[in-house]
């Protein structure tokens, strides 16, 4: 007996239709995995059942009732807690203290102490390993993840809907998180979870809904579906799953030499780092999120300061140098896709030009350059296929994926010599990522150079032509994709310590 009948949900955005007629049943004790491609509706379905938007149509029916859900309060008295695309934590306060400010509305006042024990023991309980007391700019992606999961299970959520989770995770916390989800779910929960991979599909859930173009192209026990099946559903043909990515390397564009800093925190995050990266050659960076990886990209891309050490870029020293000097000479794609990455309000063709404008000076210039402007971000739209393609919506109207696709595009078409890329495919669906990867390995071709940061060590594997694996901001390792073994890479993923910022 479904816990949650969603029937014949309707929504449209201006001309777009985001919904159309989704009906889809959740059973307590299933993990329901929900996916499709980038703007395929996904995550407007998540609002409408968590109270985020209104449906032009369609019913939500709980427990066997019509369930009016016209806000976020309404959906948690309903029991629904939501775990978002984008996470809603204020970073300047405490995890105990975001969730207290999450607890408004409910009956008890809560006392900070009550909170902080609660915490401790939902965090021990689900092996979550979150500390109450750590302000949320400390943590991680991941560990804010869990801030976030900590948060709904105190409000006693019975459906618990995920928009992505595994996104921000690494290979290890993605079984952690899957194994959590399918406990929750062995309580009796009610899940549904968003994601992009069809392995976690496989390993996680009992049932599976396909969305394509706002519909549901098909419901199905996941045990009597293959994933080939899925996919095609999904993008309408297969993806290719290897590229060749041989061809012979250039002098040294990139050297990163016996680097130190520190982190947010004060604490040493990386130790004596040194590497080379060659022009055609993209090197990956690898690790469980939160073994300085970050740090080292912020370094390169100035946005943050080492201790010690030098960056040289063709021989020239830029440790330290201005962001606005690094917009110069590097692409940089970062993590966080909104915040460093887009301007959320900001129209589509005004975020193309966000870093080509550090060249530029004088309004009038910038006003005259407007038509260009938006022809350029028309040809950039196209090229990386980001939907909607209005240059004039602003970003935030885009899914997930397509704002990444915007950003990927931007970056790509300053045409620079070195990139630096953390998480580039993060949210984007399989056909999008392997296009991502392609382009990437074309540019390689070109002799650009590439270092790519990703937590996600099968897409290292697929593109780069050497990784090396950062632990607690040192370099435990370097894998060779085409020679190393699986069971040695186990063994230096094994041999890392965690995430140290998440304590
Ligand atoms: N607030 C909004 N205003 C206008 N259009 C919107 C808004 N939110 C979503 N859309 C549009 O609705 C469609 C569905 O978007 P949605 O975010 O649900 O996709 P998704 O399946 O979650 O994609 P992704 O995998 O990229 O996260 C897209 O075309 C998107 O541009
Ligand atoms: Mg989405």
């Amino acid at each position: 007996m479904p816990l949650v009948r969603m029937k014949g949900i309707t929504k449209h955005f201006g001309g777009i239709v985001a919904n159309k007629d989704i009906s889809v049943d959740l059973i307590p004790g299933e993990v329901h995995a929900l996916l499709g491609e980038n703007g395929a509706g996904k995550s407007t379905l998540i609002s409408i059942l968590s109270g985020m938007c209104h449906p032009d149509g369609g019913e939500i029916h709980i427990d066997g009732e019509v369930a009016r859900i016209h806000s976020p309060q309404d959906a948690i008295a309903r029991g629904i807690g939501t775990l978002y695309q984008h996470f809603m934590l204020w970073e300047s306060l405490t995890v105990a203290e975001n969730i207290v400010l999450g607890s408004e509305g409910h009956a008890v006042v809560l006392r900070l102490q009550e909170v902080v024990d609660r915490i401790n023991h939902l965090s021990r309980n689900y092996g979550l390993n979150v500390d109450p007391n750590a302000y949320i700019w400390q943590l991680t992606v991941g560990a804010q993840q869990r801030v976030e999961l900590i948060r709904i299970l105190f409000h006693q959520a019975d459906i618990i809907i995920l928009d992505e989770p595994t996104a921000v995770l690494g290979p290890q916390e993605v079984g952690s998180l899957g194994e959590i989800l399918k406990s929750l779910a062995a309580e009796g929960k009610t899940i549904l979870f968003v994601t992009h991979k069809l392995d976690e599909v496989m390993r996680f859930s009992h049932q599976v809904t396909v969305l394509r173009d706002g519909r549901n192209v098909g419901t199905f026990r996941t045990d009597q579906v293959k994933p080939e099946q899925i996919a095609i559903l999904m993008v309408g043909h297969q993806v290719p799953s290897a590229i060749n990515t041989t061809h012979p390397l250039g002098p040294t564009v990139l050297e990163v030499s016996t680097l130190s800093a520190l982190n947010a925190r004060g604490l040493p995050a990386l130790k004596q780092v040194s590497f080379t990266v060659r022009a055609g050659e993209i090197l990956g960076v690898g690790g469980v999120e939160g073994n300085g990886q970050e740090e080292l990209a912020s370094i390169i891309t100035g946005l943050w300061k080492s201790q010690s050490g030098t960056v040289t870029l063709n021989g020239v020293d830029i440790t330290n140098a201005s962001p606005s000097f690094i917009a110069r000479v590097m692409g940089y794609i970062p993590s966080d896709r909104v915040g460093t990455g887009l301007i959320p309000r900001l129209s589509l063709a005004l975020n193309t030009t966000l870093r080509s404008q550090a060249r530029r000076s004088g309004v009038d210039r910038w006003l005259l350059d407007l038509k260009a402007i938006r022809r350029r971000a028309q040809d950039l739209i196209a090229t990386y296929r980001v939907h909607p393609s209005d240059p004039d919506l602003p970003a935030h109207q885009l899914s997930g994926g397509n704002q990444q696709r915007l950003l990927i595009g931007r970056e790509v078409s300053l045409d620079r010599r070195l990139i630096i890329a953390a998480q580039p495919t993060r949210g984007l669906d399989i056909d999008a990522t392997y296009q991502v990867h392609q382009l990437f390995v074309d540019l390689s071709f070109k002799q650009v150079a590439i270092l790519v940061v990703s937590t996600d060590l099968e897409e290292l594997l697929k593109i780069c032509h050497r990784i090396l694996i950062l632990s607690r901001g040192e370099i435990a390792g370097t894998i060779d994709p085409d020679t190393t073994d699986r069971t040695a890479i186990g063994l230096l993923l094994a041999g890392q310590k965690g995430d140290p910022r998440a304590v």
